[in-house]
């Protein structure tokens, strides 16, 4: 069952950069709020929204589509996708929809138990045009959707063949979305470890979609050089796709890039570190915020859970980047400290 924890006054005022009894005197007679012993604990995610966008006004107004890729494996990705989706559903209570295209389905069993049954559509379906997006969205908790992955994804790229289809599958898919859950929505995709037509119709959408839509890349890095190299194949090829459709003149696709599991105090994160910014397409965009390697990220996801379901997992330090690491990817820029300074 996808569960988050709300919002933490003392996470609060390390964000807004103000003090905790700031935050409680805010709250204070808001009956919304959990209190235990007359003490503030915690706060629903429409009033964090409404306090963010008090300094942060454009954060949660914009649609929102963010792929979560690189084309190595195991570098983080679906543990990405889950916990910045996490993260967000803590942020605000602005519809969120985690799309699984990975046919190895490790997203949708960590959401919802288990990948979708053999016989039910997934986004293969969608794209052959055999299922609507209705057959293949679930809300899985308050305003919180996923299309499940199976298998049959397997065969997702024979879906997008031509340039045709490259051109308008992906597009038709986040329009749709845009027009049946809002235009303030958030669309986590976890794409699989490779360069596939997926990825490909996926960044054609963004790109044609207009101004109002804040377009990411989240890709996320191992300490080590093949992950690196696999990056720098994915900047690449983000360039081409966009110069094949002649969509690479004005493009607003943010590419953010950071470190998935980082040990500052181990030699080969700090040689990660100084390799990947020897490339100039990385060092452009990588993140100021790096996620710290924590044990609590394998327990979770044994759990069938994120890093902010249980209060042991919401001390790690992962989920505190992770935190971060969102608020940056909306636009947040206060109170986040620099890692790599
Ligand atoms: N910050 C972290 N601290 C510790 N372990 C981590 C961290 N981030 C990821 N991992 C571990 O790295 C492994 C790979 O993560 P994940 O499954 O998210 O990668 P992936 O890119 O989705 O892999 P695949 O290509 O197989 O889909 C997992 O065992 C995960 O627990
Ligand atoms: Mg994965």
């Amino acid at each position: 069952m996808y569960n988050v924890l709300s919002m933490r006054p003392s996470e609060l005022s390390k964000m807004k950069e103000v003090s905790r009894s700031a935050v409680t005197q805010r709250f204070k007679n808001n009956e919304a709020c959990e209190r235990f012993q007359n003490r503030l604990v915690s706060i629903p995610p429409n009033l964090v929204r409404e306090y963010l966008e008090e300094t942060n006004p454009d954060m949660f107004n914009k649609f929102t589509v963010c792929l979560v890729s690189n084309i190595v494996g195991g570098v983080g990705k679906t543990t990405a996708t889950l916990n910045i989706g996490a993260s967000f559903r803590r942020l605000c209570d602005k519809p969120l929809v985690y799309i699984d295209l990975d046919s190895q389905s490790n997203l949708s069993q960590t959401i919802s138990g288990k990948p979708q049954d053999f016989d039910k559509p997934v986004m293969f379906d969608y794209f052959s045009n055999q299922a609507s997006l209705d057959d293949i969205l679930e809300e899985v908790a308050e305003n919180t959707y996923i299309i499940r992955s199976s298998l049959n994804n397997a065969y997702l790229d024979r879906t997008l063949g031509g340039a045709k289809e490259i051109k308008t599958k992906g597009v038709k898919l986040l329009e749709e979305i845009k027009s049946k859950l809002g235009d303030d929505c958030f669309v986590i995709i976890d794409l699989p470890p490779q360069i596939s037509s997926a990825l490909n119709t996926l960044v054609v959408a963004m790109s044609q979609m207009d101004g109002d839509v804040r377009k990411i890349i989240a890709n996320p890095l191992r300490s080590d050089s093949f992950a690196i190299s696999g990056s720098k194949i994915l900047h690449n090829e983000v360039t081409e796709i966009l110069d094949t459709f002649n969509l690479d003149a004005n493009t607003d696709i943010e590419i953010h890039t950071f470190f998935s599991s980082f040990d500052r105090r181990i030699k080969s994160s700090n040689d990660a570190y100084k390799e990947a910014v020897e490339s100039p397409e990385i060092r452009k965009s990588l993140s100021s915020v790096a996620i710290r390697y924590s044990s609590e990220v394998v327990k979770t996801l044994n759990k069938h859970e994120t890093l902010f379901s249980s209060k042991q997992a919401l001390k790690s330090t992962a989920s505190q980047d992770y935190m971060d690491l969102t608020l940056n990817l909306l636009g947040f820029n206060q109170g986040q400290a620099e890692r790599f300074q």
